[in-house]
């Protein structure tokens, strides 16, 4: 199924990116003004993290699965920088000492690196509550602000992204399964994304089918999206991934390079693609973008 994709589905996602990517940064910088109350310390960190050369997948998830349940976009900002907000909180608490300890993220020094652990910590609060605010006052149809609330809470609430990362850290030097190693990678990391998806149909007033449907997808591009993570950090180069890389290694994390070897780990990743892929059928033309990103996150390098 990947290999026979045409270039032109290849490019839907780049091009889409492209497109979309000047209005997230926009609406990110804008979003995190804040008024006087703000430190500037604060609000210095909050920014340092969030407007770094992240990808920004994620608000592009949001945007292309509004597009693809056949909605109009102008609906989607504000989710698409809600989670962006979450999710960049979720970086700057996992690079910290009492983490993963890591001192490069997004190609720049982490946050408690660049200011200190204390204002890192608050930075990373001030982006929950921040998106929570947005979703809340910026979505205009007060039953989609609801449900995007709610769906954004579950997707990095503590049964999912939080409690992903507690059993990663709990896995530290711990044998493990790849059973055990799946349920983390799908909480701590594919949740966000089918979380992303998940308000993307909301506002765009998708149906039930297609909602279950990019769930599906969002499964395994989640997967699949953790599984590169880890080949990334095991065999990538930090320059071009802009975080360090071999630290997996080093703090004895279980990840699937050390549990099933580079060669299973890319043919593992690739199913899962595959299997994403079919989810998107029934959305035809509609789809391209989602059927494009996730074969961009086979083959990226950072
Ligand atoms: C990194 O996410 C953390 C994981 C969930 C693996 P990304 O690879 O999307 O990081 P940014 O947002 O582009 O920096
Ligand atoms: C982190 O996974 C997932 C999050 C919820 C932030 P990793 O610890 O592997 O992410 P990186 O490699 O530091 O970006
Ligand atoms: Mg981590
Ligand atoms: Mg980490
Ligand atoms: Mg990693």
């Amino acid at each position: 199924m990947i290999q026979i994709m045409s270039d032109r589905e290849t490019g839907a996602f780049e091009q889409f990116a492209q497109d979309v990517r000047p209005e997230i940064e926009r609406r990110l910088t804008a979003y995190t003004q804040f008024d006087a109350g703000c430190p500037e310390r604060l609000r210095a960190a909050i920014r340092h993290s969030l407007l770094a050369p992240g990808k920004r997948l994620r608000p592009i998830l949001v945007l292309a699965a509004t597009r693809a349940c056949g909605g109009d976009i102008s609906a989607a900002w504000a989710p698409a920088c809600a989670i962006e907000m979450v999710h960049t909180y979720s970086l700057i608490h996992d690079d910290l000492p009492a983490m993963d300890d890591d001192d490069l993220r997004r190609g720049l020094p982490t946050c408690h690196a660049a200011f200190d652990e204390a204002t890192a910590i608050l930075a990373g609060d001030a982006l929950l509550t921040r998106a929570f605010e947005i979703l809340a006052s910026e979505i205009a149809n007060p039953q989609h602000a609801a449900r995007c609330c709610v769906a954004l809470a579950h997707a990095a609430g503590a049964s999912q992204m939080v409690g992903g990362q507690a059993d990663d850290l709990a896995a530290e030097g711990q044998p493990g399964d790849v059973a055990k190693l799946e349920a983390i990678h799908r909480r701590k990391t594919g949740a966000m994304l089918i979380g992303s998806l998940q308000m993307g149909a909301i506002v765009a007033d998708g149906n039930g089918e297609q909602i279950e449907r990019l769930a599906a997808y969002g499964t395994g591009l989640g997967l699949a999206f953790q599984i590169v993570d880890d080949l990334l950090d095991f065999e990538g180069n930090a320059q071009t991934v802009g975080k360090r890389t071999g630290k997996d290694k080093d703090r004895g994390k279980l990840t699937f390079p050390a549990l099933v070897g580079v060669d299973e780990s890319r043919r593992r990743a690739s199913h899962l693609i595959e299997q994403a892929i079919e989810q998107l059928a029934p959305f035809e033309d509609r789809g391209d973008i989602l059927v494009s990103l996730a074969q961009f996150v086979l083959k990226r390098n950072r």
